[in-house]
């Protein structure tokens, strides 16, 4: 039998030189756009796009709320790249194809990756519709070998054993609550743990305990496969996610998650949202 590697270096060469053939932007900046979360992509001066079905070894996005295309343009004069619309393994791809954009970023010249998310609440405290500063994960597939690392290293992208103890940059946290309060976003703001499970079922009310137990703030069913693979690569990672809902913590509630709550709850909040992240994108230097 064959050994499952990652996506490969030829074939994620292949696409961001497409990419590059087809567009002038030389994107620094790669931002990923969660459920109910693509409108930033609109905020993006002179776009360009390119619909996920034509770009050569992308996956296609199914997801309703995900429009499925890769935005390139410039936020307040800054050169990026954005997904609209990510990939989930509940899908069915593999988890190498998943974060093969994080790759394909990396090859295009890309130095900071923003990723946004829907989440549900663990933390009591979290009310839905606050923004959580992801400061660390907890990866719950990575606990039974499914992580996007597995298989042969190709060391054209990184080191075999990665370090992810600073996975979520400190300084782009910091930026994020000082960019925060100078917009009076204080008061939703918040910082914590992320969890990601495999989905697209949501979690019992047994599982929702056991993870909060464990130190997760919120859950949800992405962003970590690609922080890893940005890490690997050397990538600066900033991670917000939109607390969505509320997790069902307790058997006498009556509250049940459901993707429309998802949706909607990017709505209400996805300007703020979207005004903190270019925001941000403003004040990034080089590394
Ligand atoms: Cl409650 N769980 C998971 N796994 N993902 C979510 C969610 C909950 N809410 C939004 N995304």
């Amino acid at each position: 039998s064959e050994i499952v590697s990652a996506e490969s270096y030829e074939e994620c060469r292949t696409t961001a030189d497409w990419l590059l053939s087809n567009t002038q932007v030389r994107p620094t900046v790669g931002i990923v756009c969660g459920s109910g979360l693509g409108g930033l992509a609109e905020k993006i001066k002179d776009p360009q796009v390119f619909k996920y079905c034509d770009i050569p070894n992308f996956p296609r996005s199914t997801v309703h709320g995900h429009a499925g295309q890769l935005v390139f343009g410039t936020l307040k004069g800054k050169p990026c790249v954005c997904m609209q619309g990510r990939f989930h393994l509940y899908e069915g791809h593999t988890i190498q194809k998943i974060t093969l954009p994080m790759r394909v970023f990396k090859l295009m010249g890309v130095e900071t990756v923003i990723l946004t998310n829907a989440a549900g609440g663990l933390n009591q405290d979290y009310k839905v519709g606050d923004v959580m500063i992801l400061k660390d994960h907890i990866n719950m597939p990575g606990f039974a070998g499914i992580n996007p690392l597995a298989g042969p290293n190709d060391d054209r992208f990184g080191v075999r054993f990665p370090c992810m103890s600073d996975a979520y940059d400190r300084e782009l946290r910091q930026l994020a609550h000082d960019v925060a309060s100078e917009l009076g976003y204080d008061n939703f703001l918040r910082e914590g743990v992320y969890c990601v499970v495999g989905g697209p079922s949501f979690e019992t009310i047994a599982e929702c305990r056991m993870l909060h137990s464990l130190g997760a703030d919120a859950v949800g069913m992405s962003t970590v496969h690609e922080v890893i693979v940005a890490r690997h690569a050397e990538m600066r990672v900033f991670a917000l996610s939109l607390i969505s809902n509320r997790s069902v913590m307790d058997y006498d509630s009556q509250e049940k998650a459901n993707h429309k709550e998802v949706l909607e709850t990017g709505m209400m909040r996805a300007e703020q949202l979207e005004k903190l992240v270019s925001t941000m994108v403003t004040r990034l230097e080089p590394i």
